[in-house]
């Protein structure tokens, strides 16, 4: 209950928006137009096609914040600890998105990438590799998948790795070779998964329309009673406002999806107390587009091994690596800068500070070129442009080890009856890479297992 009260108090900051009777009712509303926010939404209105299911993005169009500044890599699974969401999303994820931009003809290429290793790097790709060979299906793969191995890899020697990339440097002793990487047209993506809601028959994407304030549903102030809200409802009433609107609309939603990216952990901030706070941290992540020597017939992927060290945690950035695109455009990077927010006077935080550090810039060239080079030593500063630069949600600081995504669920408070799924907020946190490579997963995840679980109990 004390959590339930601080919602209602904190959600609402800058205090502009009354509790305000809602005039409609939804069924589920996800707040969030990025690649996840979407996947959520699609798989809610396909799966549940008489309930009503809301999208609202605050810009006009979907993907416009982390899901436009990104590798738009398919991630095989290959990084993170074995028993992790991160893992069983990013592997069950990719499959699906394979399978999907086959069925919906979306731009894509299984390329394939290299991990390469100098001589002190060696043990670090070989238990890479042993690790891919243990991996086990995850849940709702296909049962005919089972015989085979979910993340093949190959360890190939340094010769090897130059009979397919000639100019990577001699000092390459040993490389990883993932067959299932691959690139993806990540609009393309979003484009089919919005296409696939407005043909729904319930669902409806919401844009240049932002959450202004959520509060727990109260009862005693429905006295006028509004015709498609029940009195015994449960849920969030939640304050959207349009353009630039000043009144906000109000509407209850029954279930309530948070995937609003970079500023989902803020606001659940203020609601919990100061030890149990949900820490924030941005790293920013520079391209540079290359056009010039030393990468001659590139076709694969190749990524470093990711540094290690104090300053240097190996699940915070993969390493400055080289991507290419749909066009075989090359491009390298990210690299990582942690920023923080500047704090106003009155310790608050400005939730979108980070916005303002987009802007690529000839400052990181330095540093990328000399990183780029340990391994394509070939490759020129002067054939280096600042491309774009992509934010991080991190939820751990540069010293921090492994964090997981967070699938946080709140009630909005009154005790439930058996299969009454009502009243359910489940809060996205950290999706960071490899969330784009996940994003059908993750859908899959909160609707088939949370919210079923939610519904059973
Ligand atoms: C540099 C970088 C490289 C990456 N590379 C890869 C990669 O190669 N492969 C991979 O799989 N993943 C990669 N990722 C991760 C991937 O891009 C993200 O995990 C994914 O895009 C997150 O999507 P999202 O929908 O959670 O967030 P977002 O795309 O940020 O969507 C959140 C949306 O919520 C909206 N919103 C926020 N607040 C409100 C509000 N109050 N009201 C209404 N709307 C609101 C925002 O406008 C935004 O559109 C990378 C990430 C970065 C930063
Ligand atoms: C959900 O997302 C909205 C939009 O960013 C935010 O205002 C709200 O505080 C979030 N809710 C929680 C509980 O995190
Ligand atoms: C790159 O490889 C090509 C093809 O083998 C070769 O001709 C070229 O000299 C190499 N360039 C560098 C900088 O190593």
């Amino acid at each position: 209950m004390q959590m339930v009260r601080g919602i209602s108090a904190a959600l609402n900051g800058s205090g502009r928006y009354k509790y305000k009777r809602p005039e409609s009712a939804v069924d589920f509303l996800v707040v969030g137009g990025g690649v996840v926010g979407l996947a959520i939404a699609q798989r809610l209105s396909q799966r549940f096609p008489t309930c009503s299911t809301y999208l609202v993005e605050r810009h006009s169009r979907p993907g416009e914040e982390i899901s436009s500044r990104n590798s738009e890599v398919i991630h095989s699974g290959l990084y993170y600890p074995a028993d992790s969401l991160k893992t069983r999303l990013c592997l069950r994820g990719r499959d699906m998105l394979y399978e999907r931009c086959q069925n919906h003809h979306i731009a894509h290429r299984k390329t394939g990438k290299l991990v390469v290793a100098r001589a002190d790097q060696r043990s670090y790709i070989e238990n890479l590799h042993k690790k891919s060979l243990t991996l086990q299906w995850p849940p709702h793969s296909p049962s005919q998948s089972r015989g085979m191995l979910v993340l093949p890899t190959e360890l190939l020697s340094g010769e090897q790795a130059r009979a397919l990339e000639p100019n990577l440097s001699n000092d390459i002793v040993a490389a990883l070779w993932c067959p299932e990487t691959g690139i993806i047209d990540s609009h393309g993506l979003m484009e089919s998964l919005e296409k696939d809601i407005i043909d729904s028959e319930n669902g409806e994407l919401v844009y240049s329309t932002r959450v202004a304030r959520i509060d727990p549903y109260k009862r005693t102030a429905i006295a006028a009673g509004t015709p498609d809200i029940d009195a015994a409802e449960d849920g969030w009433v939640v304050q959207t406002v349009t353009g630039n609107g000043q009144e906000g609309d109000s509407m209850l939603a029954r279930t309530l999806i948070n995937a609003s990216g970079l500023s989902s952990a803020l606001v659940l901030n203020t609601i919990l107390s100061e030890s149990k706070r949900i820490p924030m941290y941005y790293a920013r992540g520079s391209y540079a587009s290359y056009n010039g020597p030393g990468i001659s017939q590139v076709s694969h992927l190749i990524y470093p091994c990711p540094e290690t060290g104090e300053n240097a945690h190996a699940f915070h950035s993969l390493g400055t690596h080289l991507t290419l695109d749909l066009h075989g455009k090359v491009r390298f990077g990210p690299d990582i800068e942690w920023v923080s927010p500047p704090l106003t006077s009155d310790g608050e935080m400005d939730a979108d500070f980070w916005m303002k550090h987009l802007v690529p810039d000839e400052s990181r060239l330095g540093e990328m070129h000399q990183a780029v080079t340990s391994y394509l030593p070939g490759v020129i500063l002067g054939g280096m442009k600042p491309d774009y630069v992509g934010m991080r949600p991190k939820l751990v600081p540069p010293q921090g080890g492994f964090q997981d995504f967070i699938f946080r669920t709140d009630h909005s408070g009154r005790p439930r009856n058996a299969g009454d799924r009502q009243g359910t907020m489940i809060s996205l946190l950290g999706i960071e890479s490899p969330g784009l490579t996940s994003s059908l997963a993750i859908a899959e995840y909160v609707v088939e297992d949370i919210l079923k679980a939610e519904n059973d109990k």
